[in-house]
């Protein structure tokens, strides 16, 4: 991770060093964190950063599963991200909000914690390798199922539940993936450890739903609504293992991944095994919003 000067902290520029948490916090003992994962870019017409209100938003909505109760107004998140990115001088940046029960009471009950709120930002290359894009990525599929329903709430993007990606990426990397699709408790695919994942069959696009353990990404939905315009059918639906494998095309999207084709997937070649065309398409339509290819008629990039 590349240090920058200030992370703001419960409100405050504070110098890296000095953005700090004590051993006893909640959060450390029982994963009590929500956090958001942001991209910023340097596009044609300034520094944007991509649905950053509706990652706001997406931030608000797990700390309402959650019952914390942050002090701050999405606006004001909104704002402290855009301050943050300029007072670092940031353009192709990461952005990390979250918030945390701190330090306060032992007990499972963080009602004696603070809740404290912070957001980082730093400049992070393509998270699946730089070639990821281009080349597509190698994958299997994990033995860890995703979260049972009534468990733990996959839609809350919560520090606990990356545990369970902590077991997927420990597992893929110790047989040589780049990244792994886990199944739902059911038994259907759900997502990879970070992203979600697409198939192309037919010339049709199949994605999970929401009740397959996924969290339900932005880049996801912005892959819904690229594809409407390419006259691109979008279907949710249960994936079966078996599927993956007869598929045209698959490949993930997330923040931190971007879109990604995955070439194979158990040692069986997906497709050419190469990024498809409809991957391909896809990929010229999202980052094209950057390049100004794109129109972006959603207002997702919200410029500093
Ligand atoms: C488990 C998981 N699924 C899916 C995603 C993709 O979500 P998004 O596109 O909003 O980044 C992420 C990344 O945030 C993730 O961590």
């Amino acid at each position: 991770m590349q240090p920058t000067e200030t992370i703001w902290f419960n409100g405050k520029l504070v110098p890296w060093d000095q953005a700090q948490t004590h051993v006893l916090s909640h959060a450390i003992h029982y994963g009590s964190s929500i956090f958001e994962g942001i991209r910023s870019y340097q596009t044609a017409t300034g520094i944007a950063i991509f649905r950053l209100q509706d990652h706001i938003k997406r931030l608000f909505d797990s700390a309402k599963i959650y019952r914390m109760p942050l002090d701050y107004s999405q606006q004001q998140i909104v704002r402290a991200c855009k301050e943050l990115l300029s007072a670092n001088q940031l353009t192709n940046a990461y952005i990390r909000p979250f918030a945390f029960f701190g330090y306060g009471s032992i007990g499972v009950s963080p009602k004696q914690c603070p809740l404290e709120v912070s957001i980082a930002a730093f400049e992070w290359g393509a998270y699946l390798g730089e070639d990821s894009i281009e080349q597509g990525v190698d994958t299997a599929v994990s033995s860890w199922n995703r979260v049972a329903p009534n468990t733990l709430p996959s839609a809350a993007k919560a520090g606990g539940n990356y545990l369970s990606s902590q077991l997927i990426v420990e597992e893929y990397q110790r047989h040589g993936y780049q990244e792994a699709i886990a199944l739902d408790a059911r038994g259907f695919v759900s997502e990879g450890s970070g992203q979600n994942i697409f198939m192309v069959k037919d010339n049709k696009l199949i994605t999970p739903p929401s009740t397959a353990a996924i969290l339900t990404g932005l880049t996801r939905d912005s892959v819904f609504k690229l594809a409407q315009t390419m006259d691109l059918t979008v279907q949710e639906a249960d994936i079966s293992r078996e599927s993956l494998y007869l598929a045209d095309e698959l490949f993930f999207t997330g923040t931190a991944t971007e879109i990604v084709p995955i070439r194979s997937v158990d040692g069986l070649t997906i497709g050419s095994g190469r990024a498809g065309n409809i991957t391909k398409q896809l990929q010229q339509a999202f980052f094209g919003l950057f390049s100004g290819e794109t129109e972006d008629q959603w207002g997702w990039l919200d410029y500093l």
